[in-house]
């Protein structure tokens, strides 16, 4: 057999197209290039030799021109383990390329400072996952950003509310560049519309002349259960430490849009040094060859899971999608969400003492922060992720200290279901 780059990169079959989850196997990779081995080698090589110094040439031209696949120079800048991931991220994301970044965060991070300049505006959705609320409200004031926030929710008036008081703010000379939506919202899973976001970008740019572009945190449902560039967004950014990497045993993140806006993101990225290294993203391989196995069975335990804390006497309310009520509401889960997921909230009857005693009497699901993982955790964001919000700005949001967030792996459902029956007996 020869080395045949077209036979590594093939998508369908006798016309065909094939499934993402069959991909994950083998698209990007050629066994033949690696002694035969079936699974990629982790390239633990922070540089590249290359066979001439026209190649070292062409190479870092092709680099500086945005080139999505340059020659391999350097593992800041490129990385087969690397590459491979990000091809295969692009096929679940129906995007035309992908960028895996060292976190969530310096996905998030990057794409802010690529596409926002001094003088530009944001408009964010809250809740937001707290770093990024951090970073929107701490680090790009110092570089000339400014930015109003709006509360996720069916009604899209508090989102074009926002645009306008940042239209106010920036004057004539300003611009909204980027609409960032986190949806579904952690912990409350409260929506944003992302069709109508979009809608929004458009209103916007017939007064400014300029599309903002619409960023979707996706790291909730996606990037199975929503797909957000389908919807009218522009790039799904995502931590890959939860749904994607899947097994709580590494920190990773993930931008996927359009070829050139994923390509003014790169320059940013090489010089920030966030990208993610060769050994996590042989690890992200791995994940993604079960990550359709795995968010099926979680979701599918998540729902039992609802149901019978939905029917528990000691517990008050359960914000899950699947139990989304009114008309609207039911109509925009219907279009935006294939699934209800696998991370939900429950408020328990009473306020911290109970919610405590429940926590610390689980036996089988651990207490942790995080999501996505095979095995189940559970938290209390009052206390813990949302602590920074404060008490009056987490209870207007929701995040009372009677909430409990949970996150359903893949264990048996019914060994689930009696740990959370014999913790909430003794409250
Ligand atoms: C929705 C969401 N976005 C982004 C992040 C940040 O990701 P990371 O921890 O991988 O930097 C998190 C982390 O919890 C998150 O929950």
């Amino acid at each position: 057999m020869e080395h045949n780059p077209k036979s590594y990169r093939k998508r369908t079959l006798g016309g065909r197209d094939l499934a993402p989850e069959t991909l994950m196997m083998s698209y990007g990779y050629d066994p033949l290039m690696s002694e035969g081995a079936i699974k990629p080698p982790i390239f633990q090589s922070s540089t590249f030799v290359f066979r001439t110094a026209e190649d070292g040439k062409q190479f870092f031209r092709q680099m500086a021109g945005g080139m999505a696949d340059p020659g391999l120079i350097y593992s800041r800048f490129n990385n087969p383990d690397l590459q491979i991931a990000e091809d295969r991220l692009a096929l679940w994301d129906d995007a035309e390329a992908s960028l895996v970044f060292s976190s969530g965060m310096a996905a998030i991070s990057t794409a802010l400072l690529t596409f926002l300049s001094p003088g530009d505006g944001m408009i964010y959705s809250a809740p937001i996952y707290g770093g990024t609320e951090s970073f929107i409200r701490v680090t790009l004031p110092r570089f000339g950003v400014h930015f109003e926030a709006f509360d996720a929710g069916i009604d899209s008036a508090g989102m074009r509310g926002a645009a306008r008081k940042l239209t106010r703010q920036i004057g004539k000379n300003g611009k909204i560049r980027v609409i960032l939506l986190e949806t579904p919202a952690n912990p409350t899973n409260g929506l944003v519309d992302i069709r109508a976001a979009a809608d929004l970008a458009e209103k916007i740019a017939e007064t400014q002349g300029e599309k903002p572009l619409l960023l979707i945190d996706n790291t909730f449902l996606g990037p199975l259960w929503q797909k957000p560039l389908r919807l009218g967004a522009d790039i799904a950014l995502y931590s890959l430490t939860k749904y994607v990497g899947g097994h709580s045993d590494l920190i990773a993140g993930a931008a996927s849009g359009r070829a050139e806006l994923i390509r003014r993101m790169r320059p940013m990225r090489n010089n920030l040094g966030g990208m993610g290294a060769a050994e996590t993203s042989w690890l992200i391989l791995r994940s993604l060859e079960t990550l359709k196995l795995r968010m099926e069975a979680s979701a599918a335990n998540a729902r039992k899971v609802a149901e019978y804390l939905k029917a528990h006497p000691k517990i008050a309310r359960v914000h899950y999608l699947g139990f989304a009520t009114g008309r609207v509401e039911k109509k925009l889960v219907a279009s935006q969400c294939q699934s209800a997921g696998s991370t939900f909230a429950f408020d328990v009857v009473g306020g911290e003492a109970e919610a405590f005693r429940f926590l610390d009497a689980l036996q089988i699901i651990k207490l942790a922060v995080s999501l996505g993982g095979t095995e189940t955790l559970i938290c209390h964001p009052a206390s813990t992720t949302h602590s920074g919000l404060g008490v009056e700005r987490c209870n207007r949001i929701g995040v009372t200290e009677a909430l409990v967030r949970i996150s359903v792996g893949v264990e048996n459902p019914a060994d689930l279901i009696a740990d959370l029956g014999q913790a909430l007996a003794g409250i």
